[in-house]
């Protein structure tokens, strides 16, 4: 089913997909995602956030439903398993389990979350914030992407009406369970030599967005040492933020996007602006860290004669994933270790809304939101027999008495 879409939003110049939420690529994957329900007869709904749902639901019923699934967008330049996986295993699940004969005896619905990487309005998995509430339908509204397009004006040409976005407490009631398949991000099951994990938490993580002011000037006439230049302002607070993450066990700091304005090589930048990805597990930490990046960034800036803002644009508490849904899938898969993981996922979102688990299939780069992640053909059936299995189990008619009412345990 990859395969299909190997050409969709393919990037060029960067390598790997580059499927922006809302997107024309994302609306072929989409295309793709609905034509696999529809020859699979299942029934097709999007929801006021945007969000698709493709119901597999012999028994008719509309309580307790068995969700699986994850998002078709991606990072500039990304690898191709991270998210299509989860949606391709969902649809190759549902097909194991027709050939099983099995009949499950609550709805099992396959979800595809929209602008799950935040790589176009910078906040991440923002239908299933939505849905919850993790996020005020006006604050997503007036989210803006590179080119100043709001969130309302992209929905609105996806025929999605804005006002309607927002919480979705009715849905949520009907959701007993939601287990992600996703390929893992890192290293862990290539030292675990297993194909297979349950994850059991996701690192707290966050987004903040710097803004430098410095004066716009001449590369010729400016002297040296009369120069309030952002982009050398912003080149010392990155090393400071990435010495900051050493120095602190456990923790991660990122500055993966930069923009001076405007942009010129023989124009001193009038503007920088960047944003920080800090990631810690435990969040009392992570409020350390950020507390003592903002200090650096200004106390740098006030140094090379700029001004500088630190701005949260988004925040989510590390995650430690439902006890006992765990529990239904080690008893279920008796072989895969439990493993944490540093990316977030709308199972991390909505875990704090329903019973959440997630399911890993072996990377063997290790390497992930670049062209280099990598599924083995082997692992990604391996793993759709896996969800498969979970599946069953959960869809049982005696599912509920394993689900208990801990459903999310943040640190
Ligand atoms: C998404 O993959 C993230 O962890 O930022
Ligand atoms: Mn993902
Ligand atoms: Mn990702």
């Amino acid at each position: 089913m990859l395969r299909e879409i190997a050409a969709v939003g393919a990037d060029p110049a960067r390598g790997g997909f580059s499927r922006a939420g809302y997107s024309d690529a994302d609306r072929e994957l989409r295309e793709w995602f609905t034509g696999h329900a529809e020859a699979r007869g299942l029934d097709l709904e999007r929801d006021r956030n945007g969000t698709l749902w493709a119901w597999w639901n012999p028994a008719g019923s509309s309580e307790d439903a068995v969700i699986t699934g994850s998002h078709l967008d991606s990072v500039p330049g990304g690898g191709g398993y991270d998210g299509p996986l989860g949606v391709a295993s969902a649809l190759a699940a549902v097909d194991l389990l027709e050939a099983r004969g099995v009949v499950p005896a609550r709805p099992v619905g396959i979800a595809v979350f929209p602008e799950e990487e935040g790589s176009r309005f910078g906040v991440a998995c923002l239908g299933s914030r939505l849905m919850s509430g993790a996020i005020s339908p006006e604050r997503a509204l007036a989210l803006a992407d590179r080119e100043g397009d709001t969130l309302a004006e992209a929905l609105r040409r996806d025929g999605l009406d804005p006002a309607l976005v927002g919480p979705d407490p009715e849905r949520l009631a009907r959701i007993s369970s939601f287990v992600e398949l996703h390929v893992e991000q890192g290293r862990g099951l290539i030292d675990l030599d297993q194909p297979v994990a349950i994850a059991s938490s996701i690192l707290g993580h966050g987004r903040w967005r710097v803004t430098v002011d410095g004066q716009g000037n001449h590369a010729g006439t400016t002297l040296m040492d009369d120069r309030r230049d952002p982009m050398v302002a912003a080149a010392r607070m990155i090393v400071e933020i990435r010495d900051l993450a050493r120095r602190t066990p456990d923790a991660r700091a990122t500055v993966g996007r930069l923009e001076p304005v405007p942009g010129g090589t023989n124009v001193i930048a009038s503007q920088v602006r960047f944003w920080i990805d800090i990631r810690h597990p435990d969040d009392l930490v992570t409020a350390a860290l950020v507390s003592e990046a903002r200090d650096r960034v200004l106390s740098t800036a006030l140094d090379e004669g700029c001004r500088a803002e630190v701005r949260e644009e988004s925040l989510s508490p590390t995650v430690d994933f439902d006890l006992g849904l765990r529990e239904a899938l080690r008893a279920t898969l008796a072989d895969a270790p439990e493993l944490g993981t540093g990316a977030g996922h709308d199972a991390g979102v909505l875990a704090a809304s329903v019973p959440t688990a997630m399911l890993f299939v072996r990377n063997p780069t290790g390497i992930s939101h670049s062209p280099e992640e990598l599924v083995e053909d082997a692992d990604a059936e391996l793993g759709a027999v896996a969800l498969a299995d979970v599946l069953q189990r959960l869809a049982a008619p005696t599912a509920g008495a394993v689900v208990g009412a801990d459903h999310m345990m943040a640190r």
